[in-house]
């Protein structure tokens, strides 16, 4: 799963018992050696299904990491790209690499400090960081920092099917996580199978988001049949 350049198992262990934020922190000039980081199929995936849909002009990556959304936001933005992370560590490698109109801002997804100044909002691989009941606010804070209109867009994963190797590893990586975090503080707070796109649709239109869900072709199918991988389309009503 990791590269040689990859962090160690000690290093993985270590980042692990950290917060969430600390733990990026150590793990930020690494990290885009990890299968954590988004892969390139769900970026250019996304990156196509939005220019489909026409140009934007003020763009948000939120959870931006090390960058991987803020180019596909430099595909579809004319104007401004703007990437908002907690970790210092991680904003220093996206800045780094980063375009050189872009602008990083270290803030909570929880607590933007934006309102009405984008037109779309995309995050990738991230919403696991968040318990259930602080999606509502998360999704209030997209809201906010949109314009009417504005698109908020991000890829979910089907979840794996029930027994399959795919299921077994997503539940036990979230029970180790759920044992850890009863015996260990700070928490470090990352479920993969807290997040269903059912509740989330809800969620989302509660908040005020009209939602569309189209597959992504690129991904693929599972063996059902079933895309492996849909875009949440929420458009600010
Ligand atoms: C798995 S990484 C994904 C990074 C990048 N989006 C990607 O796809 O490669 C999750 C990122 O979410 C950030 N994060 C977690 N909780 C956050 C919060 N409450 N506010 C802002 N960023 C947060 C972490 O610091 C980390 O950089």
């Amino acid at each position: 799963m990791f590269t040689e350049r990859g962090p160690t198992v000690r290093e993985l262990v270590v980042q692990a018992l950290s917060s969430v934020e600390r733990g990026y922190d150590l793990l930020a000039p690494k990290f885009d050696e990890t299968p954590f980081r988004t892969p390139e199929v769900f970026l250019s995936a996304t990156a196509r299904a939005l220019a489909a849909r026409g140009g934007y002009a003020a763009g948000l990556d939120l959870c931006c990491g090390t960058g991987a959304g803020l180019r596909v936001l430099q595909e579809v933005c004319r104007e401004r790209v703007v990437g908002v992370d907690r970790s210092a560590g991680m904003l220093a490698v996206a800045a780094a690499s980063a375009a050189p109109a872009t602008s990083l801002v270290r803030a909570d997804a929880l607590a933007l400090p934006f309102r009405n100044a984008f037109d779309l909002i995309v995050s990738f691989g991230a919403f696991g960081h968040f318990l259930p009941h602080q999606r509502p606010t998360l999704f209030a804070q997209a809201h906010a920092a949109l314009r009417p209109g504005g698109l908020l867009a991000f890829p979910v994963t089907a979840p794996p099917r029930v027994g399959s190797a795919g299921y077994w590893l997503l539940w036990g990586f979230d029970t180790a996580m759920r044992v850890r975090n009863a015996l260990w503080h700070p928490p470090f707070v990352m479920y993969y199978r807290t997040f269903r796109l059912p509740d989330v649709r809800a969620e989302l239109t509660r908040a005020g988001f009209t939602v569309e869900t189209p597959a992504l072709a690129e991904p693929g199918h599972r063996p059902d049949g079933a895309p492996h991988c849909r875009l949440v389309l929420a458009t600010r009503r």
